[in-house]
């Protein structure tokens, strides 16, 4: 267990109504000019606009509406936010929408306070924002878990680098499961597999001896699998929706982090894929996780074969510790098939051309954490598996 420091900035609202109780608990905080963020328009059709834009009104807000903000958010978007928040004299941005919608706003927050640009600033100089117009996020798609953090994933086209920027916390979120009914079932899919995702890669990394945090994990693994089961049966199970989107909560707000180095390689070779590509997060995710794991697993045997016991249920009995590791990350890769996901680029359905896979491979960023350090031709091989 390293050492700790911990609190958390982030207060939610859960469950039925949770928009309702947040506004009328958090509104009167802030001043009159609210900037409405949302996508590219399924908050219309799904009626949370109306909604939320009554509750606004209700408590006597100027509403400013910044509609369009796209899946994988470019920082292009970013910068149109910061000027129209920083014309509008913006005092609270509330983000409606899933991860995309939240993440922009996280870095609108920290460039409509400051007149250096946040790209130069946080990579180029290392030096983070510390002032920033508050943002509430009303969670429409979950699995990102963007709401409990202050990283955003941002696309920047011109450099083509998909990565994390740090901006805004929210000081306050709703999430209520109704609010994402409308979503279709590749998303609903593709987000939970995210959410295990966040799991795994915090599980593996280092240090590699089990801590409280894991055995957290463990349990927050195997609640998402089977909850995934059941949305993947009924699209419209509203329990096993509700323990998703706590789920997508419990693994970015920092708790199976404590005490851990982690890992998060699947992720960034996804980003850079996505920088090319622009395939869907959870989608990309899936079809790389086992090829990553068979090529890691080495690294941490031991910690490999317990994940296969302690998650996937996999006997050890009569195997190896090697075998057990392998028979484990197989399930991954059966579950990934059994709930409808991708399991190829082809499936992904995106061109994967070795010559783009090389520049995937050679930009994509190598993690301290990771079990087994990879190099560039190691991701390469990895990502020519997948195709
Ligand atoms: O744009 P609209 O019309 O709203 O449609 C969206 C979008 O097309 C739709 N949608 C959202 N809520 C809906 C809905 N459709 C019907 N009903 C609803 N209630 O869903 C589509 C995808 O939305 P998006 O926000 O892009 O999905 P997600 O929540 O999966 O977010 C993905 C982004 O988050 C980043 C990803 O890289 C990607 O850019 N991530 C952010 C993380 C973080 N901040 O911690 C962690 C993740 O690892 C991830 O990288
Ligand atoms: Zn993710």
């Amino acid at each position: 267990m390293n050492d700790f420091v911990y609190s958390y900035p982030v207060k939610v609202y859960f469950g039925t109504d949770a928009a309702k109780k947040a506004m009328s608990q958090e509104l009167g905080k802030y001043g009159k000019n609210v900037m409405l963020a949302y996508g590219g328009g399924s908050v219309k059709k799904s009626g949370v606009y109306d909604a939320v834009t009554a509750m606004l009104r209700e408590a006597g807000k100027e509403i400013v509406d910044f509609p369009g903000i796209m899946p994988n958010p470019t920082y292009a978007k970013v910068q149109e936010g910061a000027r129209l928040a920083k014309e509008k004299n913006i005092d609270l941005i509330l983000a409606v929408g899933g991860g995309s919608v939240i993440d922009c706003c996280k870095i609108i927050s920290a460039q409509a306070k400051t007149e250096q640009d946040i790209w130069e600033m946080e990579f180029e100089e290392h030096v983070y924002p510390t002032e920033f117009v508050p943002m509430g996020a009303v969670v429409t798609a979950s699995g990102t878990g963007a709401e409990m953090n202050n990283g955003a994933v941002i696309t920047n086209e011109e450099k083509k680098i998909k990565t994390g920027v740090l901006g805004a916390f929210a000081s306050f979120a709703a999430l209520d499961p109704e609010y994402t009914v409308s979503l279709p079932a590749r998303q609903v899919i593709s987000g939970a597999f995210d959410t295990l995702s966040h799991c795994m890669e915090t599980y593996f990394g280092s240090p590699r001896t089990a801590n409280v945090s894991d055995e957290i994990n463990e349990a927050i693994m195997r609640n998402v699998i089977r909850n995934l089961r059941l949305v993947a049966e009924d699209l419209q199970d509203m329990e096993a929706r509700r323990e998703l989107m706590w789920d997508s909560a419990m693994a970015e707000n920092g708790i199976l982090k404590i005490g851990k180095v982690t890992d998060f390689q699947a992720h960034q070779i996804e980003h850079q894929l996505g920088a090319y590509t622009d395939c869907n997060h959870g989608c990309g995710l899936a079809v790389i996780h086992p090829a990553l794991y068979r090529h890691i697993y080495t690294g941490a045997v031991e910690r490999f074969a317990h994940f296969a016991e302690a998650v996937w249920s996999v006997s050890g009995e009569g195997k190896s510790r090697e075998e057990t590791a392998l028979a484990g990350i197989q399930a991954l890769a059966d579950f990934i098939k059994e709930i409808g996901l991708p399991t190829n680029f082809k499936e992904l359905g995106i061109e994967a051309e070795e010559e783009m896979l090389r520049v995937v491979a050679g930009s994509s960023n190598i993690q301290a954490g990771c079990c087994k350090k990879l190099t560039a031709d190691e991701i390469f091989e990895i990502l020519m598996e997948c195709r």
